[in-house]
């Protein structure tokens, strides 16, 4: 029987790439993102399975805005994939210095990259079926920082979330787990900000001597969220080609 994933961030990047990944699988997909227009591309590319909110998922008016789509599309849902995150260190405001930047960052990384997944996770728990799959996802800055703090700390704040809704809805046969990604090409994640010679140091931090893309993190989701994994729970999964390694 078709299932119904709710993907944030589903229309660009990692998290299209899941729901991609999930609706080639038969899965029913609702993506959610806040450009109405880069989610509606992402459903029509996806076809007749995907149908899109447009939210913003710092918000929990956003995370309601979600759970009526959802409400009224699917009744219930099965996968939960809070992919909507992001870097938002380097953006602060050119008048803002010192302690007034530097707390402007952190609450920033703290409200896209935590707040979205809380939202969204308790926004659509009363909906979710038992054997659901809760999926939150982090980064390998969670284990090595990034150089600006407040991005790995935010990542890192969803280590514990995960083990925690694990605990709660485990009885239930739902498992959360979070996937944390190394260097991850073809997304807009880091906008114009990559240089040839860090794209460089980060692919040489790999074994396998090749960035990641987001259908590697698309099929460690799909195999997350699938019956077959039922007994992983709790876990903090990495795809980095052995980047943490530290070579
Ligand atoms: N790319 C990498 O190398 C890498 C590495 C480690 C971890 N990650 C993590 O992987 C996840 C996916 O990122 P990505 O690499 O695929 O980058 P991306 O293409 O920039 O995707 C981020 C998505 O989040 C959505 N989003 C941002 N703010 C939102 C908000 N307030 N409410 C709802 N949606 C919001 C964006 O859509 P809108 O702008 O339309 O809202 C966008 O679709 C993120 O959590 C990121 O931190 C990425």
């Amino acid at each position: 029987m078709a299932r119904t994933a709710v993907v944030s961030g589903g229309g660009t990047g990692i998290g299209l790439a899941v729901a991609e990944h999930l609706a080639a699988a038969g899965d029913d997909v609702i993506l959610t993102g806040r450009r109405e227009d880069v989610l509606a591309a992402a459903a029509d590319k996806i076809g007749k399975q995907a149908s899109y909110v447009a939210a913003d998922l710092e918000t929990v008016e956003g995370a309601a805005a979600v759970l009526q789509h959802a409400s009224e599309h699917a009744g219930r849902i099965d996968v939960i994939a809070a992919a909507a995150g992001g870097n938002t260190a380097a953006k602060a405001p050119a008048d803002l210095e010192g302690l007034q930047r530097t707390s402007w960052a952190w609450t920033a990384n703290l409200r896209l990259n935590v707040m979205t997944a809380v939202h969204l996770v308790e926004g659509l728990k009363p909906i979710l079926n038992d054997d659901g799959r809760i999926l939150l996802f982090s980064s390998i800055a969670a284990y090595r920082g990034s150089g600006t703090g407040s991005y790995g700390a935010s990542k890192a704040a969803l280590h514990p979330y995960a083990i925690d809704l694990s605990a709660e809805l485990g009885a239930r046969g739902i498992t959360a787990n979070v996937i944390a990604p190394g260097y991850i090409e073809d997304t807009e994640f880091f906008g114009t900000a990559m240089t040839e010679q860090r794209r460089t140091m980060l692919i040489g931090q790999t074994d396998n001597k090749r960035p990641g893309n987001p259908g590697d993190i698309a099929a460690l989701a799909a195999w997350l969220a699938s019956p077959a994994a039922g007994h992983v729970t709790a876990q903090i999964i990495q795809s980095n080609g052995g980047a943490l390694a530290g070579r």
